[in-house]
């Protein structure tokens, strides 16, 4: 009986305790946070006074701002220190901004933690097209962008290729995030990875990586044209060739005509109305190329783009439109309305042909590298595709061997 009285008291007792204790830790708690605001108020007024400017804070972003862009939104973001940009050897960054902006990682490591995709648009949107000349006579670079499932499996091809150019492109990569793989050091796709989220084929979230994907390349001020690539695409010329092409090129490359078939009008969906109408509708192949003007276009698009994640729904291919008819509404003139990548779709079938092993020859390469006449910058060209689909990983062994072939080694 005692003992349980006892046990009564002491528990109320307990309990109590416990709560002034709690209650002292709280205000502690509050003390320190407020001290900590304090202080990083006063570091942060300091270091905008030494500075002279907000800009710091984005050495890489904002130096080009469009005026729209407030110094409070600007400040906000230096506060909540969003965590490293993809760093860029190539970029000034100023090193008393590390401990605000946090830990800095790899040089060459294009992650970052924005995993917010409207915050990372916004950002990469704020990247003006520029910059570039205004930073004087910085060498421009192509970015390549991959999106894969996975691995690469033609990578030791493309490693040939880009042997011996580095600074001219940069490299991206979005894959399923449960795939972690890392290739060697020495390879030009290590630390290439962007943060990256699921892809269903067919769906938005196809039309979402490709955004994610140009968004980050955006953010790299030297980059003037964006290249879309799959796992299964192969380069058709040297480096130096495609490379010329592409940065002398006034226009765009996607794909993008009227189909007047159940696979093309027959997908258009009138609720898009008044925005998108069908005579605005268009098609094309997913794999584009675009200049800087562009892909900024693209991913700050926020008309569109509601429209065609509603309402273009299997069996609309969010991909084969959205890009096609964004461009015909908004920069028809700036489109040359072809790709840059080849696919063979002689045979009939929902998929293009897939190339093998025993398919691969110099034959073939010279047909699909020769086979066509095409405008470029106005007059006509024999080189009408840089690049070729779809490649299974059994043909990179014959492709390896005719690389002199491809890549001109002895032309
Ligand atoms: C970075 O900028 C500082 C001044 O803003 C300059 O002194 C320095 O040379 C620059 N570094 C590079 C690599 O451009
Ligand atoms: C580039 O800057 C010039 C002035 O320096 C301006 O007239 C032009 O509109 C700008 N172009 C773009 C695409 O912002
Ligand atoms: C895309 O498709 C996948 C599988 O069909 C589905 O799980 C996912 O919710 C879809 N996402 C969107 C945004 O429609
Ligand atoms: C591409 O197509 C649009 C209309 O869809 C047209 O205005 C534009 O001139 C075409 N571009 C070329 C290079 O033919
Ligand atoms: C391309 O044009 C050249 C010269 O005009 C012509 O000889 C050649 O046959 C054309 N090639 C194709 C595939 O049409
Ligand atoms: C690249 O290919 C072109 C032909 O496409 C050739 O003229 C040139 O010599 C090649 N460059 C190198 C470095 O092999």
């Amino acid at each position: 009986m005692k003992q349980f009285e006892m046990t009564g008291f002491a528990r109320d007792l307990y309990s109590r305790i416990r709560r002034k204790f709690h209650i002292t830790i709280y205000s502690l708690f509050l003390f320190s946070m407020a001290s900590l605001l304090l202080l990083l108020g006063t570091f942060t007024f300091k270091l905008l006074l030494s500075e002279g400017s907000i800009s710091t804070c984005f050495p890489r972003l904002n130096r080009f701002s469009p005026p729209s862009t407030t110094s409070s939104y600007s400040y906000i973001l230096c506060n909540f220190g969003f965590t490293s940009f993809p760093p860029h050897p190539s970029f000034n960054s100023s090193s008393e901004l590390k401990p605000l902006i946090g830990a800095s990682r790899d040089d060459d490591s294009v992650w970052h933690s924005v995993t917010d995709d409207r915050e990372l648009m916004r950002r990469a949107a704020m990247v003006r097209p520029n910059a570039t000349k205004s930073l004087g006579n910085r060498t421009p670079k192509v970015a390549f962008m991959f999106l894969s499932r996975g691995s690469l499996p033609l990578a030791p091809l493309w490693e040939k290729f880009f042997m011996g150019h580095e600074g001219l492109y940069s490299i991206y990569i979005h894959t399923s995030p449960e795939f972690i793989d890392e290739p060697p050091v020495t390879s030009v796709f290590f630390k290439r990875k962007i943060p990256s989220k699921p892809v269903h084929w067919g769906n938005v979230t196809m039309v979402d990586a490709e955004r994610r994907l140009l968004a980050n390349a955006l953010l790299d001020r030297a980059n003037e044209r964006f290249v879309l690539l799959s796992e299964a695409c192969i380069p058709l010329f040297n480096f130096t060739t495609v490379y010329n092409y592409l940065i002398n090129a006034e226009q765009s490359f996607i794909g993008s005509f009227d189909d007047p078939r159940p696979t093309g009008r027959g997908r258009y969906n009138k609720k898009m109305l008044p925005r998108v109408s069908l005579a605005d509708w268009r098609k094309g192949s997913q794999w584009f190329e675009v200049n800087r003007n562009l892909a900024i276009e693209i991913i700050s698009d926020d008309s569109y783009y509601p429209l065609f994640r509603d309402y273009c729904n299997p069996p609309c291919y969010v991909d084969e439109h959205y890009v096609p008819t964004l461009v015909n509404i908004i920069s028809p003139e700036h489109n040359t309305n072809r790709s840059i990548t080849w696919v063979d779709w002689s045979k009939p079938g929902p998929h293009p042909r897939e190339y093998v092993k025993k398919d691969v020859s110099m034959a073939l390469l010279n047909q699909i590298r020769q086979g066509s006449n095409c405008t470029y910058n106005g007059r006509t060209s024999s080189i009408c595709f840089l690049f070729a689909r779809k490649f299974h990983r059994s043909t990179l062994e014959p492709l390896l061997r005719i690389t002199p072939i491809l890549f001109g080694f002895n032309e």
